[in-house]
């Protein structure tokens, strides 16, 4: 019988990637993926470390399989990606029943990592005396198996750059349309780790440094995912217009590259996220307004509208230049649609700053805002250097209050859409689809416009991942609501 995994992903579209490749990688060796972690002997958690909420989370989950693996001792119970990087072997004294930790540079050996578990062949050298978890409570080793595998990149400040790098490259394994769960959408990787040290941001810590992919590479892993039926190409970068490839000769920016992939037949959509304000160039904002492929959408957080917050999370703009982007964005692609992500409640944020953020968004009119509460992650500049002074009540009133501006404003720009038909690509099958009869002949559908606003609508399942057109005949901030033409 095959080996069976269970993979349950947080965090952003990077996990999503790698946990996608992991599963296809394990797939390659004859295991068989399941949707519940009791039909499983391996159970793995893709974590992210960005707030502590998330890392709180995960924490609990696997709290709760420790009657599971007391039951089933033989269960293997893994933890990566970006929490596995930053905990490292504490992970073992919080869940003493988990069995390895691998951090993200070292996914692409996941299947070797869990097969030297199962023959208890743990070759790491690991503190021998775990001590007592952070609790007080004594750790019982005795219960699980004595042996665990820690395999994390090198520390960012540990040696030579050439090393750390290499210790958090990715890996890329040759997924098939049959190994994706949506073949007719793919997450591309281009870029990965970070350089910015952004002073609340854990990121260039635990994804490593910068690197980029060659553009050849890139380009001949979206030439195959289109052979195999993929129609919208989303390439992921922590810094994703930053991208610059000097491995060729000539330099390859966002903008050529984005050229290069236009040409590739079967692909009708690409995007890219996530933008940092200092690389939005206009050979880019030309390359969007030029290339039909291109979705006019851009994902490029301003994270405070205070001058002196920016400065202080080591942001390296001000909220003017990042105002004088945005006319550069709306002069060149006037129908452009921008996101931004926003932290309220960062060190010493006072009521004034807070309100030149709420300024800036009911200015910008932005498509959407994911907005966040400042998280103190060790390890930052933040953290070194400022008080986490800012009550969570505060933080909490700031959110709700900056989330309501930013959703009148979604549902007043939703408003034009009553009555239009728009092009859509049906993504798949809805939340709500999901209570509907599995037999039956139609269900509710999502899809999104090439502005990445979301679309339900009831249609047979057979439109999954065909691009078609829908009239919007009702919408709320979040959705419109479409009829099939
Ligand atoms: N606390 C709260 N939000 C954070 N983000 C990144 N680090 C933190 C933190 N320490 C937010 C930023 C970023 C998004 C992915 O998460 O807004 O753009
Ligand atoms: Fe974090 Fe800044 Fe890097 Fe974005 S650019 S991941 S916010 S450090």
């Amino acid at each position: 019988m095959p080996h069976r995994v269970y993979i349950q992903t947080v965090g952003c579209q990077m996990n999503v990637l790698d946990s996608e490749l992991a599963a296809a990688d394990l797939m390659q060796v004859g295991y068989e993926l399941v949707h519940s972690p009791r039909e499983a002997d391996t159970i793995l958690y893709n974590t992210c470390s960005v707030r502590q909420h998330a890392e709180d989370k995960i924490y609990s989950a696997l709290g709760r399989l420790k009657p599971l693996k007391q039951k089933r001792p033989d269960l293997i119970i893994g933890v990566m990606g970006c929490m596995a990087q930053k905990d490292r072997d504490a992970i073992f004294r919080r869940a003493p029943h988990v069995d390895l930790v691998v951090g993200p540079g070292q996914l692409g050996r996941l299947p070797e990592f869990i097969d030297r578990v199962r023959r208890g062949d743990n070759l790491s050298p690991l503190p021998t005396d775990f001590g007592p978890a952070p609790g007080g409570e004594p750790v019982a080793r005795a219960v699980f198996q004595p042996s665990k595998l820690l395999e994390i990149g090198l520390d960012r400040a540990s040696g030579r750059r050439k090393d750390i790098s290499e210790s958090f490259k990715t890996f890329n394994v040759n997924r098939t349309a049959a190994m994706r769960s949506v073949p007719h959408q793919a997450l591309v990787r281009i870029a990965f780790g970070c350089d910015r040290f952004c002073a609340y941001c854990v990121v260039p810590r635990v994804r490593g440094p910068e690197q980029n992919r060659p553009a050849a590479e890139i380009e001949e892993e979206v030439r195959r995912l289109a052979d195999g039926g993929c129609l919208e190409i989303t390439l992921l970068g922590q810094t994703v217009n930053g991208y610059r490839d000097d491995s060729g000769g000539a330099t390859v920016r966002l903008s050529d590259l984005l050229h290069r992939l236009h040409e590739i037949a079967g692909i009708r959509r690409l995007k890219f996220v996530t933008n940092h304000p200092n690389y939005m160039t206009d050979d880019l904002l030309a390359a969007m307004r030029d290339l039909p492929k291109v979705s006019p959408y851009l994902h490029v957080p301003a994270q405070s509208g205070a001058n002196e917050i920016l400065r202080r999370m080591k942001r390296g703009y001000t909220v003017e230049q990042y105002r004088e982007m945005l006319e550069r964005i709306r002069e060149k692609i006037p129908q452009a649609a921008v996101a931004s992500d926003f932290i309220v409640g960062f060190c010493g944020e006072t009521e004034e700053e807070f309100q030149q953020t709420v300024e800036l968004v009911r200015t910008a009119r932005f498509k959407n805002s994911f907005i966040f509460k400042y998280s103190s992650r060790p390890g930052t500049k933040a953290a070194e250097l400022y008080a986490d002074d800012i009550s969570e009540e505060v933080k909490r009133r700031r959110n709700n209050e900056l989330l309501a501006v930013q959703n009148a404003i979604c549902l007043e720009d939703n408003q034009p859409y009553l009555g239009r038909t728009v092009e859509i690509l049906v993504e798949g099958p809805s939340k709500v689809a999901r209570k509907q009869p599995p037999g039956a002949a139609t269900v509710q559908l999502v899809g999104r416009t090439v502005h990445d606003r979301i679309v339900v609508f009831d249609g047979p399942r057979e439109l999954i991942g065909k691009i078609i057109e829908v009239t919007i005949e009702k919408l709320d901030p979040f959705t419109l609501f479409g009829k099939l033409l």
